[in-house]
C-alpha cells in the first residue's frame, strides 16, 4: 500500500548555510576505494568523553578529543547514534533522524566535528537505523493517532490480534515472533481500547516499532535522511541490523521448532528476504551520486555464504565478518570461521569487514579469559586482525585493552537486561582518560563532573590513556604501532586490495592466515610454543622469546622467505 501522505523528513529548513564540509583527506589505498584498506574507530559517543560534565559523553568532548583518534593512525570514525531519542535503546531509537539530541549538543557542534575531523584527516561515519524508529518519532505517534485501517498506520506493521475466545477479541499478539531483547515482538496500539484493537510490531523494546519497508513511502523517507547527512559531508552511513528490514509477507508465524533465544537468527521470516537488497542498489547508487562516494557499511549478522550477498557489487561496500566475535580461543573453530568467509569473498568479490569488539559484545579481553590471559589473547587477536585482508573496526577502548565490567545490577540501564536478562552494559562503561579520578578519570572536561550515565569500576584508572600513552609496553602503544605499521605497508604494496585469505590449522594449534605468498598472520592458540613458518617477523604482539618460535597467545606477521 502507498500512503498519500508525505514521509519526507522536513531538514531542509535546518540545512545550515555552513553545512557541507569538504573532504580533502589522502587515503592509505586506492583513491575511490579509501575504505579497502580502512580501519575505522567506532565511537560510542555517550562514553567517549563528556565536554559539559553532565556525566554523559557529547559531542564537544569528542571535538576535544579528536587529537586522541588522530594520533591512533585510524582513517575515520563511526558514531553510534546522537540524533533525537528518548535513549530507551541508548540511541537506537530515534525519533528525528536529521537532528542532534541536546544531550549530545547542537547541529553547529557536528558540523564543528565534521570539520574537525576532515582538518585531521579522519572520515565520519554515522549510525543510520533504517528497521525501527522510536515510539516518540512524529510520525509513528501520528499513525498512533490516525487509528484502524488508516495510511499513517500502513508506514508501520499495525496488525489486528487473535483471539483467545470470541469474549476477548485481539487479546493474543499476531503472531508467535519474539523481539531480540526478549518477549513478544508485539505490543498493543491503544492498550485498553476497545475499538482500537491493533497491536504493532517492534523486533527490540516496545519503544522502537518496525517500519513496513513493503510501503514504498518509507524508502523515499529514507533517502531523504541519506540525502540529508551526504549533502552535509559525512563519509558514509553504518546500516543497523541491515538484514531486517523486510519481513516475510503477510507475517505468518515462525516455525515452531525455531529456537527463540537469539529473535532475529533464529526467526528467518524477520530477516534476509529477497527484497531487501533493492533496497541497497538504490542506497548505493545515491551514494556513488557524491564525490567522493559515500561508504555504505552493513551490520549484516547473518552466516558468511549469505552476508557476503549484501556486499554484491552494486550494493553496499562492507558488511562486518562477525564470524570471530562467536568464537573462544580456539584455533580450529577461527579457521573454519576465517575459511567460510573467504569462500564467501571469492564467490561475491568483497573482502572481509573484521571486527572483534563493538558495543553489543563483551570486551575481547573477557572473551578470552579475563586477567593477564585475556589481555594477551586480546592483543594477539588485534595484533591478528590489522593484518587480514580486508578493512577493520576497532571500538572505542579496544586499543586500551579494556575489560567487560561487571555493572552493579542497579546501575544497568541496558532495555536487553530488562526484557531478556542480558546486559551490553558492561562494553559501554565510559572511557578512563586519566589514573587521577578526578572528573570521572578525565572523561568529563566540563565545569562540574556529575557521576557518569554508568558507574566506573574500582581500578578503572589503571587503565587510563594518559599513562598508556607514557607506556612504551601498553596496549594503546600496541595498538599505535600496529597501525603504523599496517599502513606502512599497504603504501608499499606488500598488502593489496586483491590480496586472499588462505586459512590453514597448524600443528600445536597454530592458526596461520596467510595473505599472499610473501605474507602470512600467525596466531599461537595452543599452550605450547610452536614453532613459525619460515619468514621474517615484522611485527609481534609481544617480543619473541626465541627465534622462530611463537609462544602462547602471542600473534605475528610474516614476510616469507
Ligand atoms: C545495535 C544495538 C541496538 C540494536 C537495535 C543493533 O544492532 O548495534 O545496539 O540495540 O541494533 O537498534
Amino acid at each position: 500500500m502507498t500512503t498519500p501522505i508525505s514521509a519526507q523528513p522536513a531538514h531542509d529548513d535546518r540545512a545550515s548555510a555552513a553545512a557541507a564540509s569538504p573532504v580533502v583527506l589522502s587515503p592509505a589505498g586506492p583513491a575511490d576505494h579509501w575504505w579497502q584498506s580502512a580501519v575505522i574507530y567506532e565511537v560510542y559517543p555517550r562514553s567517549f568523553a563528556d565536554g559539559d560534565g553532565d556525566g554523559v559523553g557529547d559531542l564537544a568532548g569528542l571535538i576535544h578529543r579528536l587529537p586522541y583518534i588522530a594520533s591512533l593512525g585510524v582513517d575515520g570514525i563511526w558514531m553510534t547514534p546522537f540524533q533525537p531519542s528518548p535513549q530507551v535503546d541508548q540511541g537506537y531509537d530515534v525519533s528525528d533522524y536529521c537532528g542532534v539530541d541536546p544531550l549530545f549538543g547542537s547541529m553547529a557542534d557536528f558540523e564543528r566535528l565534521l570539520a574537525g575531523a576532515h582538518a585531521l584527516g579522519l572520515r565520519v561515519l554515522l549510525d543510520v537505523v533504517p528497521n525501527h524508529c522510536s515510539s516518540r518519532h512524529p510520525l509513528f505517534q501520528a499513525a498512533l493517532a490516525a487509528g484502524p485501517g488508516s495510511p499513517e498506520r500502513g508506514l508501520f506493521h499495525f496488525v489486528e490480534g487473535r483471539s483467545s475466545s470470541p469474549e476477548h477479541p485481539s487479546d493474543l499478539p499476531p503472531n508467535n515472533w519474539q523481539s531480540v531483547f526478549g518477549g513478544t515482538a508485539w505490543s498493543r496500539a491503544n492498550p485498553g481500547s476497545e475499538t482500537d484493537t491493533e497491536w504493532y510490531l517492534h523486533l527490540f523494546s516496545a519503544g522502537q516499532p518496525d517500519w513496513n519497508w513493503r510501503n514504498p513511502a518509507v524508502g523515499d523517507y529514507f533517502d531523504g535522511v541519506l540525502r540529508f547527512w551526504f549533502d552535509k559531508g559525512v563519509d558514509g552511513l553504518r546500516i543497523d541490523v541491515a538484514h531486517a528490514l523486510f519481513k516475510a509477507d503477510g507475517l505468518p508465524d515462525a516455525p515452531s521448532e525455531s529456537p527463540v533465544v537469539d529473535g532475529l537468527r533464529s526467526n528467518p521470516l524477520v530477516s534476509d528476504q529477497e527484497e531487501v537488497h533493492e533496497v541497497y542498489r538504490r542506497w548505493r547508487r545515491l551514494a556513488e551520486k557524491y564525490q567522493p562516494h559515500r561508504l555504505l557499511v552493513g551490520e549484516v549478522n547473518l552466516e558468511p555464504s549469505r552476508a557476503a550477498r549484501y556486499t554484491r557489487a552494486d550494493e553496499m561496500h562492507q558488511a562486518f565478518a562477525f564470524a570471530f566475535v562467536k568464537l573462544g580461543w580456539d584455533a580450529a573453530a577461527w579457521a573454519q570461521a576465517g575459511s567460510e568467509l573467504e569462500e564467501a569473498r571469492l564467490l561475491h568479490g568483497a573482502a572481509p569487514t573484521w571486527a572483534l569488539e563493538n558495543h553489543d559484545i563483551v570486551r575481547t579481553v573477557t572473551r578470552f579469559g579475563g586477567g593477564d590471559q585475556g589481555a594477551r589473547r586480546a592483543r594477539a587477536a588485534l595484533a591478528a586482525l590489522l593484518g587480514l585482508p580486508g578493512a577493520a573496526y576497532i571500538y572505542q577502548g579496544q586499543e586500551l585493552g579494556l575489560p567487560e565490567v561487571d555493572v552493579p545490577v542497579e546501575a544497568r540501564v541496558d532495555p536487553m537486561w530488562a526484557r531478556g536478562g542480558v546486559t551490553r552494559d558492561g562494553s559501554r562503561v565510559p572511557l578512563p582518560w586519566t589514573e587521577d579520578p578526578a572528573g570521572n578519570h578525565g572523561f568529563s572536561t566540563g565545569p562540574t563532573a556529575t557521576p557518569p550515565w554508568l558507574p566506573l569500576p574500582d581500578g578503572w584508572g589503571d587503565n587510563a590513556i594518559e599513562s598508556q600513552q607514557q607506556d612504551p609496553g601498553s596496549a594503546l602503544a600496541f595498538a599505535a604501532r600496529a597501525l603504523a605499521l599496517r599502513r606502512q605497508l599497504w603504501a608499499d604494496g606488500t598488502f593489496t586490495a586483491d590480496d586472499a585469505g588462505t586459512w590453514r590449522l597448524r600443528a600445536g594449534n597454530l592458526l596461520t592466515c596467510e595473505r599472499s605468498p610473501r605474507f602470512l598472520v600467525a596466531v599461537a592458540m595452543g599452550s605450547e610454543p610452536v614453532e613459525l613458518p619460515p619468514g621474517v617477523v615484522l611485527f609481534s604482539a609481544f617480543p619473541l622469546e626465541q627465534e622462530g618460535w611463537l609462544q602462547p597467545d602471542n600473534a605475528v606477521w610474516l614476510r616469507r622467505s
